[in-house]
Order: C-alpha cells, then sequence, then structure tokens
C-alpha cells in the first residue's frame, strides 16, 4: 500500500454544485478529473452520511445514508464508479466509537428501553473525566435520572462494543459499504472502542488514561476485520487513534494479522504544545519532531507495521503555517519530507495548492464546536485577545476553510457565501493561479507524487537517520538494494551550511545547488 497515495476530501468545504454554500458529492464528481490529474489513488471523505452536523459529520445518526446537504445515495454510488473509472478508490469515514444522540439506538435509549440503554454507557455517578471538547464527559437525562458517557460532544454518544448487536451492526455496515464499492476505511478514534467496565476519578489528568488503548481494541479490530474489510487485501483503512503509544499503534497495524494497514498516531503535531496543552502557545520543537519520526518510523518497522505520513487534516492547522513562512520552498520542502519518509502518504485537500491557515480575526468567523467552547473556557484566563491569538494557531477550522477554486464570485467554490470564511491569507493562492504557473506548489506536488508512486528506493527503502541533533536540518537516508538517497530538509528560513556528496539529483525544490549550503527551506533528495 505504501505505492498509493491517500487524498483527503473535506467534503463540506470542497465544492458546492447545489448552491447552499457548502460543498457536496456532486461537487466531487466535478472534480475528479482535477484530482486524477493531480495523481492521488484513493479520496477518503470525512463523513457524509446523515448527521444533525455538531461536530461536522462526526456525529453520525444514519451509517447507510448520504446526508441531503451532501447530496443523495445515489450520488455516492456515482462518486464510487466514477472515482473507480479514472483509477480511484473511495475510503469512507467510520465513527464507530460513538453514535449521534439523534441515531435511532441512541432515541430509544432515552425511552428507558433497556435494549437499548446497554448499547451505550448509561450510569448512576459520574466521574471527573473531561469531554475533549471541553466540560464534563458524562450528561445527564432527567427523564432517566442517569449520565451518559460522551468523550467528545454531549451529542456524541459512546457506544458500547462489548455488546453484541452493537458490534454485529457495525460489521453490517462495513459490509454494506463495501458491496457498493468502497475499498477503505478510516477509523475515527478507534483506540477509544475498549472502555472499563467501572469508572474511577482521575487524580491526575482528565481521564483518557482511562479509556484510551482499552485491553480489547485489538480484539475488536481483529474481529471486525475478519468479517468485513481483512476479506479483501486490497481494500486499505487506516486507524486514527489518541494519544496513543508506539507500542499499541503497531499492535493495531501488524502486518498479516488481519488488522489495520495502517494508523494515524499525533504525536508529532503536539510539538508546539506547551507542557502538551493544544490552547498552549509556543515555537515548535525541531529536535523533538525529529526524535519522534526517528522513534516511529524506526519502532514501527521493528513492528513490521506501518505508519500514514501526513501533515495536515480537517483537525489540525495547517502545516505550511505551522512549520514554514508558506512560501514555495517551506511547502514544497514539507512534500518532499512526507513523500520521502516510510509509511503510507496522507494528502490533506489544499495543501496541493498551498493553501495557509485560517486567519480569522473575530470569533463569529469560527465554527468548529471545540474551538468555541474553548474560546469560553480561555476567556475565564485570558483576554480576548490572547484568546483570538491562540485560536488563530489553534482552531480546527484553520484547515477548513473552502478551497479558493479560481477568483470568480466565493472563489468559484460556491455561488452563495460559503458556510466558514476563506482564509484570510495575503498568501492565499487559487487552484487556476497554481494551474497556470508552471513553478507552482500545485506542479511541484504532481512532480512528487509521481516520484513516490514510483521510486522503489522512497516505497520500499530502509531509513537511516543521521545527526538528529542538527539544529536546522532534518536529515535521513534510505536504502534499498544497492541504492541510497540522502534528503535534507532545512526547517528554517535562513542559510546552513552542511557538506554532502552526491551522484544524482532525485528532487530539489531550488532550481540549483549551491555547493554544501542549504538555502532557506531547501529540500534536496540526492541519489548517492
Ligand atoms: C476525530 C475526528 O477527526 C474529529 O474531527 C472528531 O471531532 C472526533 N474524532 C470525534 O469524532
Amino acid at each position: 500500500m505504501e505505492h498509493k497515495i491517500v487524498y483527503q476530501i473535506y467534503p463540506k468545504s470542497f465544492m458546492d454544485t447545489n448552491h447552499d454554500g457548502e460543498g457536496d458529492l456532486r461537487g466531487i464528481i466535478t472534480k475528479l478529473d482535477y484530482l486524477k490529474d493531480l495523481g492521488v489513488d484513493v479520496l477518503w471523505l470525512t463523513p457524509v452520511f446523515v448527521s444533525p452536523q455538531n461536530d461536522n459529520g462526526y456525529d453520525v445518526a444514519d451509517y447507510y445514508h448520504v446526508d441531503p446537504r451532501f447530496g443523495t445515495d445515489a450520488d455516492l454510488d456515482e462518486l464510487i464508479q466514477k472515482a473507480r473509472d479514472k483509477g480511484m478508490d473511495i475510503m469512507l469515514d467510520m465513527v464507530f466509537n460513538h453514535t449521534s444522540t439523534e441515531h435511532e439506538w441512541f432515541q430509544k435509549a432515552l425511552t428507558g428501553d433497556k435494549k437499548y440503554m446497554s448499547r451505550y454507557f448509561f450510569t448512576k455517578e459520574k466521574v471527573n473525566w473531561q469531554s475533549k471538547f471541553g466540560g464534563s464527559a458524562f450528561e445527564y437525562v432527567e427523564e432517566l435520572d442517569l449520565y451518559y458517557l460522551s468523550l467528545f460532544d454531549k451529542t456524541q454518544a459512546d457506544l458500547n462494543w462489548e455488546n453484541e448487536a452493537v458490534f454485529n451492526e457495525l460489521v453490517k455496515i462495513c459490509n454494506y459499504w463495501l458491496d457498493k464499492g468502497v475499498r477503505g476505511f478510516r477509523f475515527d478514534v478507534i483506540n477509544l472502542i475498549s472502555k472499563p467496565k467501572v469508572y474511577q476519578d482521575d487524580e491526575i489528568g482528565d481521564g483518557r488514561r482511562f479509556y484510551t488503548d482499552g485491553p480489547k481494541v485489538t480484539e475488536y479490530l481483529r474481529k471486525l476485520g475478519a468479517l468485513s474489510f481483512a476479506k479483501d487485501p486490497e481494500v486499505m483503512t487506516v486507524g486514527e487513534l489518541s494519544s496513543t503509544s508506539l507500542k499499541k499503534a503497531s499492535q493495531y497495524s501488524k502486518r498479516d494479522e488481519s488488522g489495520l494497514s495502517t494508523i494515524f498516531n499525533f504525536h508529532h503535531l503536539k510539538v508546539d504544545y506547551k507542557d502538551g496543552n493544544k490552547w498552549a502557545l509556543k515555537p515548535f520543537d525541531f529536535i523533538e519532531l525529529k526524535t519522534l519520526y526517528h522513534d516511529w518510523q524506526l519502532g514501527m518497522v521493528k513492528e513490521n507495521a506501518s505508519m500514514s505520513l501526513f501533515l495536515s487534516n480537517h483537525d489540525q492547522p495547517r502545516a505550511l503555517s505551522r512549520f514554514t513562512d508558506e512560501s514555495f520552498e517551506g511547502a514544497t520542502m514539507l512534500m518532499n519530507m512526507i513523500m520521502s519518509l516510510k509509511g503510507v502518504v496522507y494528502l490533506y485537500q489544499g495543501e496541493e495548492i498551498g493553501l495557509p491557515n485560517a486567519y480569522f480575526d473575530t470569533l463569529d468567523m469560527y465554527r468548529d464546536v471545540e474551538s468555541i467552547n474553548h474560546y469560553h473556557i480561555l476567556r475565564k484566563n485570558h483576554t480576548e485577545a490572547e484568546v483570538l491569538k491562540i485560536l488563530k494557531a489553534r482552531s480546527r477550522d484553520n484547515g477548513r476553510t473552502p478551497i479558493p477554486w479560481n477568483h470568480q464570485a466565493h472563489y468559484g467554490f460556491s455561488s452563495k457565501v460559503p458556510w466558514i470564511p476563506f482564509s484570510q491569507s495575503p498568501n492565499l493562492k487559487t487552484v487556476e493561479e497554481n494551474i497556470n504557473d508552471p513553478h507552482s506548489i500545485f506542479h511541484y506536488t504532481k512532480k512528487v507524487i509521481q516520484l513516490r508512486k514510483s521510486d522503489e528506493v522512497l516505497i520500499y527503502g530502509d531509513i537511516e537517520f543521521i545527526d538528529l541533533d542538527h539544529p536546522n536540518l532534518f536529515i535521513y537516508k534510505r536504502h534499498f538494494n544497492e541504492e541510497t538517497y540522502l534528503c535534507i530538509h532545512n526547517f528554517y528560513n535562513l542559510e546552513v551550511h552542511y557538506p554532502y556528496h552526491y551522484e544524482a539529483i532525485v528532487i530539489h525544490n531550488y532550481a540549483s545547488i549551491k555547493k554544501d549550503t542549504l538555502r532557506p527551506f531547501e529540500s534536496i533528495i540526492v541519489k548517492i
């Protein structure tokens, strides 16, 4: 699978065709040629199922049908077929840790029906666990005089995988979509599905140590796989892991053990969290970033497991704004890095055009429930200006602004004002501008995608890290058969002296070489 490139689509912000200011499935269909031309193989769609959208689709009310805001079931069938005709597969996002409280099961549970209540976690006493979006993880239901567990928004009720009816239904959902021609699944926060039997207060944290990487995650995944996706080795799966460990992550994605094809871990995207707190800013720690790559790349190989390579997604600020000055060199340096590490590459919509962060100036520009909740939490100890600065750096909405296709009204994304504003960055360039400029980030991305998909050293090669403590450069080698590539990425906006020898250039984001020197954000992959 390492030769495939997955492209993540956030449908709501990709392309609107039904004039409601939100992207839709037909919008994706109109852009299939664009995606084909870019060279990606698999299109991962964040959830498009029926949902009240309290968490933008990660609160699913019906796993078998498309939410009308995204189109019809027939539109999804057509997208699957048309993508397939162009040689691309569709990966769907399965949110199986929780359902929306509007899901039929939860609604029946609310009437006091024990059969349905046992599909969730209802409890007489609550403990002090905090939800990921702020506030208690237990929500009170007056009619039942009970609490239910909701680790995210209070409208996302955690599912009880121990319940056989739940498990069987999840198998059925996977098989339903596989039968429809879907060739991949991304499993949302899948390491949270095994909950403890007894809850206890967490004296030193927010409770996550009690429900993360629980004892049965591997068993559940293998069972689910054996009955659905793992029957076909061509089906690609990726498990999103929250606050996991290398040991656990590698267990979930060991090759040939009918687990997941690969996993998402987020350690490398916390290197700018002060004291591990997402809402406290600090400049990113470059040495920590490299050390994490070193540990995870080698650790996963050792366990015969596969990791995914990604720097941005719909829950993250844009890597371009986070790690670089938003220049062509910055964008292409990151692109070279992600394409030359070991694993499966995931690109996020907009990365190919160097789309920067949102740069929203006021709270009313934000839409994300987590950002809005944290605005209010942070305001207790910070000034308005401080909180807006934090959101500007950390909000998930940074990754959710619509794609600017061209310079027509609403950047050609929609005929209406979009559901969320466009990025306000002066560095924003449209898709059209990118396509028309042969030296754009888009054209560079196309080139590096083609390289990554065809070059055996980059796909299969072993990885060896060098000079890990260098303050500016990220340096490693890839070895395959008799060949060795040297990869050097300058993460800083300054010139660095670093002598190296090479036989031939594989890919380079500057037009020429300056001997023994790496210029600002210069990145080079050479054969040695
Ligand atoms: C991870 C998803 O990527 C995120 O967007 C969502 O809010 C949580 N899981 C809860 O489903």
